[in-house]
């Protein structure tokens, strides 16, 4: 499948790297791909995955048949709205965060609790249908859940289209091997899914590890 990542970063990376071993047709968008190429880092990791290629958010938009929303929180909507229009009709699989890092360590949220950044791009793209998820764990995580308690750990599902969410449900499955999936709900529920964030990184200061997740017992 063609496949759109919007996201140069870590998870960009790391989802990237996945869907490629699986043989899927991967473009990252980045806001100018040309300096992108030229950061040492990327270009290390591009050349170590040279069927990954890289475009414009726009070009990166009429890529895929499907799209990932790895944007940092704060750039979210303005990347996306470049591709808008490429957009209309399809999934968006969004995992951003709204993190403000502003006053340092740890960080709040700068839109919540009445409001979610899920809910801001599902109404900036309204014919899209976007789910939110995996933004609840590390990127490690995302792509080998098995790595944690043998994949014994959970995953919420949110979104307003019901097709939608379980055809990103059948992927996160195939793709990742994910065996506990929560469908909490519309896409309000990115209000809920994005403050556990602020749990995460608490728990993850006092673990020292990234590679935990939550799991729910009845
Ligand atoms: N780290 C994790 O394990 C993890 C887990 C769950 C969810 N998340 C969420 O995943 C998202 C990506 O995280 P990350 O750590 O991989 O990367 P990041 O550093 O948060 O974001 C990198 C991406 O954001 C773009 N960006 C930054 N500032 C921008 C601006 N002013 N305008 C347009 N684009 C801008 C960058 O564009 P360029 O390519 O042009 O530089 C790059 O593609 C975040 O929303 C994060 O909260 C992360």
């Amino acid at each position: 499948m063609n496949i759109t990542i919007f996201g140069t970063g870590g998870v960009g990376q790391t989802l990237a790297a996945k869907l490629a071993s699986l043989g899927h047709a991967v473009m990252i968008g980045t806001r100018d791909p040309q300096a992108t190429h030229q950061r040492p880092e990327f270009a290390a990791w591009q050349a170590a995955h040279p069927a990954v290629s890289l475009g414009t958010f726009a070009q990166a938009g009429a890529h895929g048949a499907l799209a990932i929303n790895a944007l940092a929180g704060h750039a979210s909507l303005a990347g996306l709205a470049q591709a808008e229009a490429d957009l209309a009709g399809k999934i968006v699989i969004d995992l951003s965060n709204p993190l403000d890092f502003s006053n340092g360590m740890p960080p709040s949220l700068f839109v919540g609790l009445t409001d979610s950044l899920g809910e801001q791009i599902q109404r900036l793209l309204p014919t899209a249908k976007v789910v939110k998820t995996l933004n609840t764990v590390n990127s490690d995580v995302m792509v080998n859940p098995a790595q944690v308690a043998n994949g014994d750990h959970v995953l919420y599902i949110g979104g307003n289209d019901p097709e939608a969410k379980a055809t990103v449900m059948g992927y996160l499955r195939e793709w990742f091997g994910w065996q506990h999936l929560l469908d909490l709900g519309g896409i309000e529920t990115s209000r809920a899914t994005e403050a556990a964030v602020l749990l995460w990184v608490q728990v993850w200061g006092k673990l020292g590890t990234a590679h935990f997740n939550f799991k729910i017992v009845q």
